[in-house]
């Protein structure tokens, strides 16, 4: 299936003319500095940080010496000449925030999920497209080791045409004190891993989205929750019916009492590759026999990111997860949400 393709006039002779502002610079992961780190590698240049967090600003001035920092977005808009900015903050503040910044002229990457809704995705692109700038999404996991090579396996043949693929990420407990565990911050117990499996599975599945359905349970953990009757689902699934044939599931839970087994699966005529986190398997049937072959997932290649982000922005390469890629699985999970509540199956509007 085809998507745009983004090729742009370059905008820079070289990639250290792209000078990086990374709004969010937070403890959990500290994923500011994986991607000032990041990007530096491929050429760009750290230039400023906007955070509210003072002891937050105080651990980035340390990590990269004489780097600006502002407690405010707008500051740093107004008053530093960063022309690419990283969003890495929680789930709700990407779409104000990237709308602010592409208003202001500046490329944007957002970590994922993209957004939380389909429309804010299209007032994104929207955005983008009128200021002539870029919007991506970092979709690190693109370059997962594990799905690198499912792709590898499944495009050769060995486990036949592709009839189904599982994601599965199963806990049992109270969801955490953080953000994460806020539905309306979040955007709900699919969003935060649910957005890496859909992305896996869209490149497994290449082919248009028909119809998803979905399904939540809430309200068991919510009461002993910090954040209440706003407490991500207990749980959430949705189903996913492509124009080929194919479906796709998606199950995010706090009620794995038996955690099962493996994050996610790809059942074909022929056989299945399954993966978690470090490992993979292959099973194929050949006759009455059954061939098993395990090995440890090859290393990730998230570098390939931002070494396209700047390739992108100097020689004009085509991106590889522009926002139209970014937006399928925005609209798979709002699809899921929407349908969940409503109790019935929805089209896709975005194949
Ligand atoms: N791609 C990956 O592998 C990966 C891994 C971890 C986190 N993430 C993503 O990174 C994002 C941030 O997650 P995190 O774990 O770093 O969260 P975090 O809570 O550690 O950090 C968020 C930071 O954003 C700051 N912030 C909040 N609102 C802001 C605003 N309006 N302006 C400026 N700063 C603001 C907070 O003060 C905080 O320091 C999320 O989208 C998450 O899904 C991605």
């Amino acid at each position: 299936m085809a998507l745009a393709i983004h090729v742009m006039k370059p905008r820079f002779s070289h990639a250290n003319e792209i000078k990086v502002g990374v709004i969010g610079y937070g403890g959990a992961f500290n994923m500011g500095r994986m991607h000032l780190q990041d990007m530096q590698k491929a050429g760009m240049t750290p230039r400023a940080v906007a955070e509210p967090d003072a002891a937050r600003v105080a651990v980035a001035a340390q990590e990269f010496p004489g780097i600006q920092t502002y407690a405010r977005v707008d500051e740093m808009l107004a008053k530093s000449d960063v022309n690419l900015v990283v969003l890495i903050t929680p789930h709700n503040t990407h779409a104000p925030l990237a709308l602010q910044c592409l208003n202001a002229g500046r490329h944007v990457v957002c970590e994922k999920p993209f957004a939380i809704t389909t429309e804010e995705c299209d007032a994104m692109i929207a955005a983008a497209k009128k200021a002539n700038v870029m919007v991506s999404t970092f979709h690190n996991r693109h370059w997962d080791g594990s799905i690198l090579k499912a792709l590898e396996v499944i495009r050769s043949g060995m486990i036949g045409d592709v009839v189904r693929v599982e994601g599965h990420m199963g806990q049992w407990g109270k969801p955490g004190d953080w953000w994460r565990s806020s539905k309306s911050i979040s955007g709900g117990v699919l969003y935060d891993w649910g957005v890496h499996v859909l992305e896996y599975t869209l490149q497994i599945v290449n082919a248009e989205i028909s119809e998803v359905t979905g399904f939540a349970k809430r309200g068991f953990w919510a009461a002993q929750s910090k954040w209440g009757a706003d407490t991500v689902e207990d749980e959430g699934f949705a189903v996913v019916r492509f124009k080929n044939g194919v479906w796709a599931t998606l199950c995010v839970t706090n009620l794995d009492a038996n955690p099962k087994r493996g994050m996610v699966e790809v059942t074909g005529t022929k056989g299945s590759f399954w993966w978690d986190y470090d490992n993979h398997e292959i099973t194929v049937r050949d006759g009455d026999a059954t061939i098993v072959t395990k090995g440890r997932n090859p290393p990730v290649q998230w570098e390939k990111y931002y070494a396209n982000i700047a390739a992108h922005l100097t020689q004009g390469e085509p991106l590889v997860i522009t926002p139209e890629w970014s937006r399928r699985p925005i609209h798979i999970l709002d699809l899921a949400d929407r349908s969940a509540r409503e109790g019935r199956s929805l089209a896709a509007k975005y194949s």
